[in-house]
């Protein structure tokens, strides 16, 4: 949406992919991690949003029909929970669907035919991000259902980013755009290598849709969740820094490892994820399981990220051309490591198997132009 918010993808936690309904998704949980967001650095290195998913309400209405949290998670009430995300300089999302009941086999209340007044009440509370679900949806069709949400959010008068979750059913890419801030495009992640592959190769190729206001969204990340080796995860966390996409932690930050931390820290990583210019990575080449992409960055870098599919170890080569860039000398930082080297051609890496390199390129200098005065030898050929 061009409404000046999420100029940059959206950064922050969703409890869903560490809990799903479990009773440990509770206000303890969640006051837990805003206080580490503070404590560990993860709010200075940019993650801003706190967000609760599905099973925060009671399966009923209220008498005047509105949603009630549920007593046994959230004691203190959704308000005094965002208060608390707030007071720590974050901010606070909820979670509902566009259809008569929410996700989950247990069945909460869904905000079809609701829309106002669940926004209402969502401002009241001090939401700042809803993830706006797609189950139990009555066959109504999508923009119309998303579209009522958006008009009521804005009818609220409070700034509220809209998540569109519609897992890439209804080609949203095309026109959510005018609708939500960002859009699913594919069905859910979970913690494993091959689910994250796939969603990846998805995802990729949508990157021409995504732009300041308007995300592809890849779904969270399951980065610490234990499925995948960190190898695995530095790579999930590459592509979805390269493609753009929201970064939502999906993993319980009070038992991250110190390598679950570093990777989510990521300062250089974080920095193309969040590049101003808002073009998402291409895939330039794919062949054979090994995958060259490159980003356009707003000075000018570009960030080429060189993955290994195959759980062989592999050298993986490109050059300036093949990634966007013109002649010249450029350093090359490793966005993992942090070496540099420079090029004036190749760039070339080892990658283990399922790893990924990432780079940052930067211009040096450009080939000198012949002095003034000097006919270039092209012009005086025949
Ligand atoms: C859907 C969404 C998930 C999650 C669950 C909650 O499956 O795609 O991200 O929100 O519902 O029930």
């Amino acid at each position: 949406l061009p409404d000046g918010q999420a100029l940059t993808p959206p950064m922050g936690f969703n409890n869903w992919n560490s809990t799903h309904c479990r009773a440990e998704f509770n206000e303890t949980m969640i006051k837990g991690i805003a206080d580490l967001f503070v404590a560990r650095g993860l709010r200075d290195a940019g993650y801003q949003y706190v967000n609760i998913d599905d099973c925060w309400a009671l399966p009923s209405r209220a008498s005047n029909g509105d949603l009630v949290p549920d007593p046994a998670r959230f004691p203190s009430g959704v308000k005094a929970l965002a208060d608390y995300v707030h007071s720590k300089g974050l901010k606070f999302g909820i979670y509902t669907s566009a259809g008569t009941k929410t996700c989950d086999t247990l069945g909460f209340p869904g905000g079809l035919g609701h829309e106002q007044q669940d926004a209402n009440l969502f401002a009241s509370w001090g939401v700042d991000y809803l993830k706006y679900d797609n189950c139990n949806n009555q066959g109504v069709d999508a923009r119309a259902r998303y579209r009522a949400m958006h008009d009521a959010l804005v009818r609220t008068g409070r700034p509220i980013v809209l998540s569109i979750c519609e897992w890439g059913e209804n080609r949203p890419w095309l026109w959510a755009a005018g609708t939500g801030h960002l859009w699913r495009t594919t069905g859910d992640i979970s913690d494993s290598w091959s689910s994250m592959l796939g969603i990846f190769k998805q995802n990729a190729a949508l990157a021409g849709y995504a732009g300041p206001g308007r995300w592809n969204d890849p779904d969270m990340l399951e980065v610490g969740n234990g499925g995948m080796t960190d190898t695995e995860y530095r790579s999930h966390f590459s592509l979805w820094a390269m493609m753009a996409a929201p970064l939502l932690i999906g993993s319980d930050l009070r038992t991250a490892t110190p390598a679950t931390l570093s990777i989510l820290t990521n300062r250089d990583l974080i920095a193309v994820d969040q590049d101003a210019l808002g073009r998402a990575g291409r895939v330039v080449r794919a062949s054979g399981g090994v995958h060259v992409l490159s980003r356009p960055l707003a000075n000018g870098d570009v960030a080429v990220a060189l993955f290994n599919e195959n759980a062989a170890a592999a050298t993986i080569s490109t050059d300036l051309r093949e990634v966007g860039l013109g002649a010249g000398t450029y350093s090359v930082r490793d966005l993992w490591t942090g070496s540099v080297d420079t090029t004036a051609s190749s760039v070339s890496a080892p990658v283990p198997g399922h790893g990924t390199v990432v780079y940052r390129l930067s211009r040096l200098s450009t080939p000198s132009a012949p002095p003034a005065g000097v006919t270039p030898l092209s012009d005086l050929v025949e």
